[in-house]
C-alpha cells in the first residue's frame, strides 16, 4: 500500500491493538442540532483525548474544532438531504472535494452508499468517484452501509452492503451491529467498525460493542451513545476499554460507574 495512504490509516487503526475508537459526530449533516451536539465543541473537545479520529463534516470542523488539535480527521464527504425529507433520504450525493479535504488535513473522507434504496446506483457510482479521486492522494475511504427501506437489517444484508463497499475498493466499513455478525466480519475483505446508533442504556452499548469485537469488528464509529450519555468522558473510556483492551461488559460497566463518580 502506498506510504502516505498507509501512514494515515495507522493514525487511525492504532497498529499496537489493531483497533480503533471512532467518535462520530456528524450527525448535524443531516439532523441538524441533534441533542448533545447543539454547542458541537463544548460536547467534543472533553472527549477527543480518547478518541482515534474525529468523525465530521467540513463545516463543523472549520467552525467548532480548534486546527492546533492532535486527532486524525475523518470527513464526511456525502449528504445533500435532510431527515424533514423522508422520501429523498437515502439519496445522498457528494458534499465535500477531496483538493478541500487536502486542505483540511483529512486522515480518511466518509461517504454513505444506501444499498437497496432506491437511488442505490447513485451513491455507489458516485462514492466510486470519490475513491479513484481520494486513492490518487493516498486519502483512504470509509463507506458507511445504511438500510435501504425495503431491506431487513440483518446479518444477510449488512454483508451484502459491507462487502459490496470493499469491493468498490473502500478501505474500512462502517455498518450496524447485528446478531450472527461473524457473517458480516469474515465476508468482508477490509476493517469493519459498527455505529452505535440510537442512545440506548451505557451498559447495552457496551455490550454491543463487546459482541462487535468479538465477532470480528476491528472497533467503533460510535456517536449518540457517547456525547448523549449521562457522562460522556466516562463513557468514551469505558468503550475504550471494551475496544483496546478487552474489557467485559462488566469490567467497561465499572470503569464506566467509576469514572462517572469521580467527577
Ligand atoms: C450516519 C452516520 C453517523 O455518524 C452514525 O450513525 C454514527 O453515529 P451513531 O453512533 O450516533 O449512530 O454515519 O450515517
Amino acid at each position: 500500500m502506498d506510504w502516505g495512504k498507509q501512514n494515515r490509516i495507522d493514525r487511525i487503526i492504532k497498529p499496537d491493538t489493531g483497533k480503533t475508537v471512532m467518535l462520530a459526530v456528524d450527525h448535524g449533516y443531516f439532523m441538524g442540532p441533534t441533542t448533545g451536539l447543539e454547542k458541537l465543541d463544548a460536547a467534543v473537545n472533553p472527549l477527543l483525548p480518547y478518541a482515534d479520529t474525529l468523525m465530521l463534516t467540513r463545516g463543523a470542523l472549520r467552525n467548532y474544532i480548534d486546527p492546533g488539535v492532535d486527532i486524525p480527521i475523518t470527513l464526511r464527504v456525502s449528504g445533500g438531504t435532510s431527515i424533514l425529507n423522508q422520501e429523498a433520504l437515502l439519496h445522498e450525493g457528494a458534499t465535500c472535494s477531496i483538493e478541500d479535504a487536502i486542505r483540511l488535513n483529512a486522515s480518511c473522507v466518509a461517504f454513505s452508499i444506501l444499498v437497496g434504496a432506491d437511488y442505490e446506483r447513485d451513491t455507489i457510482l458516485t462514492f466510486a468517484e470519490i475513491i479513484d479521486e481520494a486513492q490518487a492522494y493516498g486519502i483512504p475511504t470509509l463507506c458507511v452501509t445504511a438500510v435501504g427501506r425495503d431491506m431487513v437489517r440483518d446479518a444477510r444484508y449488512m454483508a451484502l452492503a459491507s462487502r459490496l463497499g470493499a469491493e468498490l475498493g473502500a478501505d474500512i466499513i462502517k455498518t450496524y451491529y447485528v446478531d450472527g455478525f461473524e457473517k458480516v466480519t469474515e465476508s468482508c475483505p477490509v476493517p469493519v467498525v459498527i455505529a452505535g446508533g440510537k442512545k440506548i442504556p451505557e451498559r447495552d452499548a457496551l455490550q454491543m460493542a463487546r459482541n462487535a469485537i468479538d465477532a470480528g469488528a476491528i472497533g467503533v464509529d460510535m456517536g449518540r451513545n457517547i456525547f448523549q450519555s449521562e457522562d460522556p468522558v466516562a463513557m468514551i473510556q469505558a468503550v475504550r476499554a471494551v475496544v483496546h483492551d478487552g474489557a467485559s461488559v462488566d469490567e467497561a460497566y465499572e470503569l464506566f460507574e467509576s469514572r462517572k463518580a469521580a467527577v
